[in-house]
C-alpha cells in the first residue's frame, strides 16, 4: 500500500481524500496476526487517506467478559495502536462506546439485514460452536448481531476503504450488501466501502497449527506470538514452529508452516516472498526459523518500548480517546440524522 497525499493537520477530516475506517477489539492480547494483517495497514493508511480507527468495546461484550478487565484491555489496545505508529494528529482514534451513534445505527440497520445472512457468517458459526462446546453453552444475541454493529461502524462515516485481515472478508461483504439494500429501499444514503487486505500477510497462521489462523481464542499458546511477549519467548515460539518433513524454504502445498514463516519474514523485511525464498535456498529449517524469530524480535522492539511508556499514562490515553470521540461524532452525527429521517423516525426535519 503506497500512496500520495498531504498530512492531515489534525483538524477535522479534510475531505477530498480517500477515507479509511477500521475497528479492532480490545479483547485478549493482540498478536502478530493483528499487527501484520491490520495494524500495519492502519499506520500506512493515515499517511495517504483520512483515517478513522475505532477500538470496538461494544463488540467485546458480545462474549462473557469482566468489566474491569475490559477497561484495562482497552487501554492496552489504545497504547499498542499509538506505539505502532498511529498519530492522533493524523487520524481519528476513538472508543466505540463513547458514541451512541454506533449502537443506534446498529439497531436501525437490523431492519435491512437478513436474519439468514447473519446465520451464514463463518465467524458466527465458529464462535457459537466454540461457546456451546467449551463455555457452558451461553451464546448471546449480541454475538449473532455482531456484523450489524460492524456495518454501523463503517457506514456511519461514508468510507472508501476498510483495511482488515482476510478473516473479515465475509463481514465486509455483508456491510456492502447492507448499504446496497438500504440505498435501494430508502434512497442513496450510504457509500459502498471496499475491502482492503494486504497482499502478503492477510492471514497469519498459528505457528503450532499452521492450518488454523493465529487467533486470541481457539489458538495454541505456543503458536500465538503476542505483541507484548518478551523477546526470548518470541524467539522460542519461532524456534518451535511446526514445519514439514521436506527441506526447502519455499511456499507450496503441504508446507503451510514454512509458507507462513516466509510471509512473516517478507512483511518484516518489506520484501517479497520470492526474495525470501531465494535468500534462504539451501538453508536448513532450524536456521531459517531462528532468522525469522530474530527479525520479528527486532521489528517489534521499538513498538514494545513505546508501548511500555504509553501504557503507563492512562489519563493521557483517555485524553486521546476523548478528543477522537469528539471528532468522530462530528462525522457520524449528520449521517445518523439523515438515516433517521429517511426511515421516517422522529419529527420531520425543519428547514431554515
Ligand atoms: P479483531 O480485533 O478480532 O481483529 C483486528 C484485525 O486483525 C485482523 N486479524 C488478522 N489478520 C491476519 N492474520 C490473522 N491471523 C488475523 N487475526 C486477526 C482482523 O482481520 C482484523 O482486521 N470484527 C473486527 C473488528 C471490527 C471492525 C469493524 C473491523 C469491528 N467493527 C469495522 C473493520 C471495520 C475484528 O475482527 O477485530
Amino acid at each position: 500500500m503506497g500512496g500520495a497525499g498531504e498530512g492531515n493537520q489534525g483538524a477535522l477530516l479534510s475531505g477530498g481524500r480517500r477515507r479509511i475506517f477500521s475497528g479492532i477489539q480490545p479483547t485478549g492480547r493482540k498478536h502478530l496476526g493483528n499487527y501484520i494483517g491490520a495494524i500495519r495497514q492502519y499506520v500506512t493508511g493515515q499517511e495517504r487517506a483520512d483515517s478513522i480507527y475505532c477500538i470496538v468495546d461494544l463488540h467485546a461484550i458480545t462474549v462473557q467478559h469482566d468489566p474491569a478487565e475490559l477497561r484495562a484491555r482497552l487501554y492496552d489496545t489504545a497504547a499498542l495502536l499509538l506505539a505502532a505508529g498511529l498519530d492522533p494528529s493524523r487520524c481519528i482514534l476513538f472508543r466505540q462506546s463513547d458514541l451512541s451513534e454506533h449502537s443506534e445505527l446498529c439497531w436501525l440497520l437490523t431492519s435491512v439485514t437478513a436474519w439468514g445472512d447473519l446465520n451464514r457468517m463463518h465467524q458466527w458459526k465458529q464462535k457459537r460452536a466454540l461457546l456451546e462446546d467449551r463455555r457452558g453453552g451461553f451464546v448471546s444475541a449480541g454475538l449473532f448481531n455482531y456484523p450489524v454493529l460492524q456495518a454501523a461502524d463503517v457506514l456511519a462515516y461514508r468510507i472508501d476503504e476498510v483495511p482488515v485481515g482476510d478473516d473479515q472478508r465475509q463481514h465486509i461483504e455483508l456491510i456492502r450488501e447492507t448499504a446496497r439494500r438500504f440505498n435501494e429501499r430508502f434512497g442513496d444514503t450510504f457509500k459502498i466501502p471496499e475491502l482492503v487486505v494486504p497482499e502478503v500477510g492477510a492471514r497469519i497462521m498459528d505457528l503450532q497449527s499452521p492450518l488454523s489462523k493465529m487467533a486470541t481464542t481457539g489458538g495454541t499458546e505456543l503458536g500465538t506470538v503476542y505483541l507484548t511477549d518478551q523477546p526470548d519467548l518470541i524467539a522460542k515460539k519461532f524456534r518451535s514452529a511446526v514445519t514439514d518433513s521436506e527441506r526447502e524454504v519455499v511456499k507450496g502445498p503441504g508446507k503451510e508452516g514454512i509458507g507462513n514463516l516466509i510471509e512473516i519474514l517478507a512483511v518484516v523485511r518489506e520484501t517479497s516472498v520470492a526474495e525470501v525464498e531465494s535468500e534462504f535456498s539451501g538453508i536448513g529449517y532450524g536456521d531459517f526459523k531462528a532468522a525469522v524469530g530474530g527479525a520479528v524480535v527486532a521489528w517489534l522492539a521499538p513498538v514494545q518500548e513505546r508501548y511500555g511508556e504509553l501504557r503507563a499514562d492512562e489519563s493521557a490515553l483517555e485524553a486521546v480517546l476523548a478528543d477522537g470521540a469528539e471528532r468522530a461524532r462530528a462525522e457520524a452525527a449528520p449521517v445518523l440524522a439523515e438515516v433517521r429521517g429517511k426511515l421516517g423516525l422522529g419529527p420531520p426535519a425543519t428547514r431554515p
